[in-house]
């Protein structure tokens, strides 16, 4: 039996091929390469394949029966949030329409177990700073709504036939567990600062007058092996359950605002960093933080990893990559 993963040769993917394979798991990586890259799969075999292509399912379904496969890792989606706002259905058709298409080979594989890349963004901004699964989950763009129209079709396939699923909801993702699998695009506040940097640019702070100790957006920051871990955990759970389908948030609980961050940074790379303070971006909510209370009772996961860690490892993988350049 083997473990198929999507988006495997992806930043959050790659982490999760790497320890499954570690875990002496066999593996199989579909992936078409679009923002992910060859070299960052080792010791599992890589399928070139565009989850949206007409023929997908069927050519997934090939994949899944030659490498005995029991169980999906889905985390190929597309995952820029403005992107999402400009293209919205080509966004649907490369979130909703590859999950489509992976469900339909999971039907014909006889495939029995699926963990579903979902995010914070089907939250939106929430009346609340601190959210369990059980708040009403509203997005605010076409990112989020994808996720939770994904959310909505595994709860359903989940209520007929065979298939166990969870939903993982990630919250900020950063760090590395391996150098050279950092994270490749500047998207989140981790890789924005040290990619502006290398460029020898201020970082730039949307909003300081927000509810919040400092003035500036708090999150929830969890580090990518700590996450990865936890589609091995949700894997193993659902080897066992019988519910069918679950949602789970993966944060810590712990919160830092983006000043906290951005000392961070300092302290790890000994550069003085000067913030440029601008306005605040339309819906950003002044906190988001998991409660990671499911995860734990449910899954016995939690982030073990510490906001230090988390930038440590993100500039020992940023250095790398630069010093590659
Ligand atoms: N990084 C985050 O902070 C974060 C937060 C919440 C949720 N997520 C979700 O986690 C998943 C992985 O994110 P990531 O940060 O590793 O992104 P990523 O872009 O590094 O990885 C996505 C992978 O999927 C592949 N892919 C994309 N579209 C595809 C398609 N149509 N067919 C086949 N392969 C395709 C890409 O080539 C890439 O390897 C995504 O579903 C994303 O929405 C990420």
């Amino acid at each position: 039996m083997s473990v198929l993963v999507t988006g495997g040769a992806g930043y959050i993917g790659a982490h999760v091929v790497r320890l499954l394979v570690e875990r002496g798991t066999p593996v199989v990586v579909v992936d078409d390469l679009s923002t992910g890259a060859r070299d960052r799969v080792s010791g599992a075999p890589l399928e070139a394949l565009d989850l949206t292509d007409a023929r997908a399912a069927d050519r997934l379904a090939d994949i899944a029966r030659a490498h005995d496969v029991d169980a999906i890792i889905h985390l190929a989606a597309k995952k820029q949030v403005g992107e999402s706002v400009m293209r919205p259905s080509w966004y649907y058709r490369q979130n909703v329409g590859g999950l489509v298409n992976v469900l339909d080979a999971v039907d014909r594989a006889g495939i029995e177990r699926f963990v579903f890349s979902s995010s914070a963004a089907v939250y939106g901004a929430p009346d609340r700073a601190i959210v369990d699964e059980t708040v009403d989950p509203r997005p605010i763009n076409p990112y989020g709504e994808t996720k939770l129209v994904g959310e909505w079709m595994l709860r359903d396939v989940t209520r007929v036939g065979d298939l166990r699923a969870a939903s993982l909801r990630y919250f900020n993702v950063a760090g590395a567990g391996w150098p050279e699998l950092g994270d490749p695009q500047a998207l989140n506040l981790v890789t924005i600062v040290l990619d502006r940097m290398e460029r020898g640019e201020r970082p730039v702070v949307f909003g300081r007058d927000f509810d919040t100790p400092d003035g500036t957006g708090i999150r929830d920051y969890v580090h990518v092996l700590d996450l990865a871990e936890a589609h091995l955990a949700a894997l193993d759970h659902l080897r066992h359950d019988r519910a069918g389908y679950a949602v789970f948030n993966v944060g810590t609980g712990t919160s830092a605002s983006v000043l906290e961050v951005i000392r961070e940074i300092e302290r790890v790379s000994g550069r003085r960093l000067e913030a440029e303070f601008v306005e605040r971006r339309e819906g950003d909510p002044a906190s988001l933080i998991a409660d990671p209370t499911r995860i734990r009772t449910e899954l016995d996961w939690h982030g073990r990893r510490s906001l230090r860690e988390i930038v440590a490892s993100a500039w020992e993988a940023h250095r790398h990559r630069v010093g590659r350049a």
